[in-house]
Parts: C-alpha cells; structure tokens; sequence
C-alpha cells in the first residue's frame, strides 16, 4: 500500500495526490509515468508524473475523474493499492549536453491538466539554468492548474483561457503566435502538452515558423503496459506504442489524426461504472 500524504482539489473534477513512494521518487525523470491503482479490484490507470522529491520519497499525480477508474482513485483518501513505476522514456532534453540546452529558447504549451506534466520539466530546466517560458491555456480561469508553482520556475509564464476569464483570450496556438509576431518572442523549441487536438494545431502553427516541437501521447495509453495495444501512433509512418516508445515524440511525425480516433474507440468503455479488475489476483 502506498499512503496518501496530501490530497487537493485544484479544479472541478481535477484532483492532486502526493503519494509516499520512495524508489519510485529515487528513480523518476520529468517526462515518465506511473501506473496507479486505487484498489485492490481497481483498473490499473498510467499516470504522469507531476513532481517528484527524492528526499522525501514522494511523486505527486494529477488526476481528471473522467471516468469509473479514475473517480475510484480520487475516491481514497489514506492509501493506494498500487504505484507502479517510473515507466515511458525521460525527455528527451535530459540527455542533451547542458551548455546546448543553455542556449536554446524554450517554449511548452500545456493545455488543462497537462501543466501538472509540464511542470516537472520546466522544474528540471530551472534547477539546471535553463530559462524555458510557458504557455498554459484552459477552457476557464477555475480551469487553470499548476500555477503558481509554474510561475516560480518559469521564464515567463502566459495564461491563456477560451472565455478570456484570465490572461489571453483565445487558445494556446493564437497566444504563441501573439507571442511570436507582435510581442518579439523568438523560440528554438516546443514542447506541448494536453488535448490531442490542441497539440495537433501547435504542430501545425510550429511548422510553419520551422520550430523543432515535441508533444507527449501519454492520453492514449490504457494499460501503460505495451500489453493492451491501445496506444500504437504512427510516427513518420513506423508504428510505435506510446507507452513503451514514448510518451513524448516529434510532433512533426505524428499521425495526430489516426490518434485521435484510436483515442475515440475508448470512450464507452471509460464510462462503465462497474469494472472489477480480475488478472492476477486468483478471483
Ligand atoms: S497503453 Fe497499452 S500498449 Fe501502450
């Protein structure tokens, strides 16, 4: 069992847990994930990870009740049955020769409960003197998540929210380009992540200024396993799992649509409110 040591709501339905779990602190790198259960009978649910302390053993996850299994997990309070991890591969930036990555400009875009990935990564690139801004764009102001530790590790933090409640009125993609056009902004590299559609359109926009852009697939995953399937994407036409290959990969090599109808095949099966997980516990 994995205790609990702090649950918070950030948003409608968005909740944060920070979970005791020493070797998967030790081990975590920004860009993984984990593999939660709530309950002993629980689904097994892939998770990013949100932020991580190696000296107090604990990972935070962020977690959207969209569907039975993930309103089962924000449902405990003390413990969870399982925590699995780190799984997926780093990003990539963290193989990346420090002085290099000193000198680029970087840019991530998170759109809703994507900030809680993007903030680890951002966290790394300030510990190490990297300046990175960041976009984070959500439907609302109460939508907003993340903010204010994004802000104490951002270059410039932009908020951006369809009903202009907060920040830019628009989406993420118009507020990169505002950025870009008419405020002088100039950017190496993109790294979003959130709503596959939203990252579709950052691909399409970055390409058109020639901005090498990374987008993390980790919404297609279901098992996180490289078991199920569910997450084959095609990246520049070779088949590739999300989970095991990724999450992150080179957006200009997506196929976002293909994506997002495979992401669209499981949309019934999320809404079934009685799932009683069966594999492997002699039941
Ligand atoms: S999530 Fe099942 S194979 Fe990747």
């Amino acid at each position: 069992m994995f205790r609990i040591v702090e649950k918070r709501l950030l948003a409608p339905d968005i909740w944060l847990m920070n979970v005791e779990a020493p070797r998967v602190a030790k081990a975590a790198q920004p860009g993984q994930f984990v593999i939660v259960r709530g309950t002993e009978d629980g689904e097994r649910i892939p998770l990013t990870v949100a932020d991580y302390d190696r000296e107090k053993g604990t990972i935070s996850i962020v977690i959207q009740a969209v569907g039975a299994s993930t309103r089962k997990i924000v449902a405990q309070n003390d413990y969870l049955a399982d925590f699995a991890g780190p799984l997926g591969q780093p990003s990539e930036f963290i193989h990346e020769d420090i002085e290099t990555l000193r000198g680029k400009k970087f840019l991530f875009i998170a759109g809703g409960v994507g900030a809680a990935p993007v903030y680890p990564q951002v966290k790394w690139m300030h510990e190490h003197g990297i300046e990175a801004d960041v976009i984070v764009g959500a439907r609302t102001k109460e939508m907003l998540i993340i903010i204010d530790e994004l802000r104490k590790v951002a270059g410039n933090l932009y908020l951006s929210t369809d009903d202009g409640s907060e920040g830019f009125h628009g989406n993420v993609t118009a507020l990169m380009k505002d950025l870009i056009d008419n405020r002088g902004k100039h950017y190496d590299e993109v790294i979003t992540i959130g709503p596959m559609i939203m990252m579709k359109f950052v691909a399409l926009a970055t390409r058109e200024y020639g901005i090498k852009t990374i987008a993390s697939l980790n919404t297609l995953m279901i098992d996180g396993t490289g078991m199920c399937g569910a997450c084959r994407v095609s990246i520049g036409g070779k088949m590739k799992f999300a989970c095991v290959d990724g999450p992150e990969f080179d957006a200009s090599l997506i196929d976002f649509d293909e994506a997002m109808r495979r992401q669209r095949m499981y949309k019934s099966k999320e809404q079934v409110a009685d799932h009683r997980c069966r594999i492997g516990r002699g039941k």
